[in-house]
């Protein structure tokens, strides 16, 4: 699976240990940034990664900040994109089930990272499960043809 990776300076520790767990398991994963602790503004790297999904250049993207929230609301913005800011591995799973989540977004000065890169791992691993859910989902794809 193609991955895009990002995170601001918040979550910078955790995108790598993601991005190291991710290959691991053999998948393709384009890191990008940030590459250090500096302060950055998450937009900008939501954007790429977002972008990249929304264009069908990357399978899924996971992006991570200090809380998860600031990642989701912009990557939210791109069309085709379905992030899903999660916390555990319940929410990490039902957002692939139910939701055909296509970004995770998780906060580092949230959740754990013991926990965070077993969500990773949950979530990329787990299908959509289609039927009603579907429907669900193609009603949201129609807001953005309003
Ligand atoms: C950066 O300090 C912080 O605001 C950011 O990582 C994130 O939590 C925003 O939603």
């Amino acid at each position: 699976m193609k991955i895009a990776l990002g995170a601001d300076h918040g979550g910078f520790h955790l995108k790598n240990r993601i991005r190291e767990v991710l290959e691991s398991l053999g998948h393709e994963v384009k890191d990008f940034g940030c590459n250090d602790t500096a302060s950055v503004d998450y937009p900008d790297y939501a954007e790429k990664v977002a972008r990249g999904v929304s264009e069908g250049t990357f399978d899924r993207g996971i992006l991570i900040c200090g809380t998860g929230i600031g990642m989701s609301i912009s990557a939210n913005k791109f069309p085709h994109v379905r992030a899903a800011l999660c916390h555990n591995i319940f929410t990490a799973r039902l957002s692939r089930e139910h939701n055909d989540a296509n970004i995770l977004t998780m906060g580092e000065r949230v959740i754990g990272s013991g926990l965070a890169l077993e969500m990773a791992k949950v979530w990329v691993e787990t299908e959509f499960e289609g039927g009603r859910h579907a429907r669900r989902v193609g009603k949201i794809c129609d807001f953005e043809r309003e």
